[in-house]
């Protein structure tokens, strides 16, 4: 699409021929005599650029471009001067014009000068783009969640982002540690500074520290250029600490010491450095075990632990999948595409009986899998991956993780169990009622309060 140029100028034979020789380099032209026409124009359609002269009868051309950059920041303003006073052009460029150009001119100058402005407020454009989809990542509407956990989690997250409290996120591998992070610091006031990330998995204390808090020249071999540490790096925004319970003990005091003050060493350096950041941290284990069994310490822990998030594992928030799945469609649909796809009751029972130990990042693989092969509308089994087609239900349901639980409720596990045996009948007899009863041995009538209250089916139901 051609780029939209409004020429202002009151000399008659100037604007008409700037007009017609930029129309021939294929530019979209219009032009007025007056800048309150100007202005009309400018509001009521969109343009790229205005070329305006500073001395125009009635309204200048100064007022012109202050009122522009009222009604449109990113409308680009190229000031032309008749006498060519630069002070004139400079009070313009203070006001927001983009350039200016001393008449007389060539219109090749003036067309060089429109290539490089259009070119800015492209590319502008993108990074605003760009930065503005960063955020919206990071938005708590994209933060999926109806179950009770989740709407818990999001309020805590809600609450605390305005406010400088140290958060410790914990949750299984996938359960949207980062993302929530993220979304804490995109809503703090603190969203302009950095978010810095740092995995602290399986690093040694060596590397680590100076990872963190960065390294002098010479302070060890190798380190042959004074570094900067990630705590630098944050200075202003928010860091990241995840996997925070590998940090090695001796690394942990000087942790504890940026917690209560705010600064450290470089390592290798002598100058105390202090810093203004926000710390938020993520561990996939139960910290307060670690801190039993001596790996933690104490003081540590609870610096760390003033505001808890605690995100349930996926298999403990079904009802959480519909909605999960329904938004990664989006995701992963082409724009193009002018529906979802269908999901099919089938998919939809064995995405809802498996155990999902990857949890939402492995159901976000998954859809992007299906989507991929999904040929006509639909996401039926066919288009599930390998593994998921085979899931059987029956060996689902004795894989019950026992492994990290403090406390089990037996009447809610039960529950789950009936659950899975319904939704098993239920996949095996294609919905069947009749069927589904016979092969679970109750009466139909049963079943149909079962059914009722464990909300499972509606869809028959109804
Ligand atoms: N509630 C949610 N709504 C939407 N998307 C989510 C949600 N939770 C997680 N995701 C998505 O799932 C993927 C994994 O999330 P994330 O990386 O934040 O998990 P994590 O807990 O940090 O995992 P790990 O412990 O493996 O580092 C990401 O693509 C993220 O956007
Ligand atoms: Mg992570």
């Amino acid at each position: 699409m051609s780029s939209k140029v409004l020429i202002v100028d009151d000399e008659k034979l100037m604007r008409i021929s700037l007009e017609s020789q930029l129309k021939k380099e294929g530019y979209n032209v219009k032009s007025v005599d007056n800048a309150l026409d100007g202005l009309k124009m400018v509001k009521s359609e969109e343009y790229d650029i205005v070329v305006t002269d500073l001395r125009l009868s009635g309204m200048s051309g100064m007022d012109f471009l202050k009122e522009i950059k009222k009604h449109n920041q990113e409308i680009i303003v190229v000031i032309m001067t008749a006498y060519g006073t630069l002070e004139s052009a400079v009070s313009a460029i203070k006001e927001g014009a983009y350039d200016y150009i001393a008449k007389p001119f060539s219109t090749d100058e003036l067309i060089i000068k429109l290539q490089r402005a259009l070119y800015y407020k492209n590319t502008t454009a993108e990074v605003n783009r760009l930065r503005r989809e960063i955020q919206s990542e990071f938005e708590f509407g994209n933060i999926i969640g109806k179950s009770e956990a989740m709407k818990k989690v999001l309020e805590t997250v809600r609450s605390v982002s305005d406010r400088e409290a140290t958060v410790l996120i914990r949750g299984e591998s996938g359960t949207g540690k980062e993302k929530i992070a993220g979304a804490i610091h995109y809503h703090s006031i603190r969203r302009n500074g950095s978010f810095i990330r740092v995995s602290c998995a399986a690093l040694n204390r060596e590397i680590l520290e100076s990872e963190l808090f960065g390294h002098e020249k010479g302070a060890f071999t190798g380190a042959v250029k004074t570094r900067r540490g990630r705590f630098e790096l944050a200075n202003g925004g928010s860091i990241f600490l995840d996997d925070v319970d590998d940090i090695p003990l001796d690394m942990q005091v000087k942790l504890l010491r940026v917690l209560q003050e705010r600064t450290f060493e470089r390592v290798g350096g002598e100058e105390t450095l202090s810093v203004d950041v926000r710390i938020i941290c993520a561990t996939k284990k139960d910290l307060l075990e670690h801190v039993k069994e001596g790996y933690f310490r104490e003081d540590l822990f609870y610096r760390l632990n003033v505001v808890p998030i605690n995100i349930p594992p996926l298999r403990e928030r079904k009802e959480d999948i519909p909605l999960l799945i329904n938004y990664f469609l989006k995701k992963f649909v082409s724009q193009y595409e002018d529906a979802l796809p269908d999901v099919s009751q089938e998919v939809m029972d064995v995405l809802l009986a498996y155990n999902w130990p990857g949890n939402v990042r492995e159901l976000e693989n998954v859809i992007e899998h299906s989507v991929a092969f999904s040929k006509s509308k639909g996401i039926s089994i066919e288009t599930l991956p390998e593994y998921l087609r085979r899931v059987d239900i029956r060996t689902d349901l004795l894989s019950m993780d026992l492994s990290n639980k403090q406390e089990i409720n037996l009447q809610d596990a039960l529950t789950e169990v009936e659950k899975k045996l319904i939704q098993w009948a239920h996949q095996k007899t294609n919905g069947n009622q009749v069927k589904m009863a016979e092969i679970l041995g109750i009466p139909r009538t049963t079943l149909r309060n079962r059914l009722i209250k464990l909300q499972l089916f509606e869809k028959v139901l109804s």
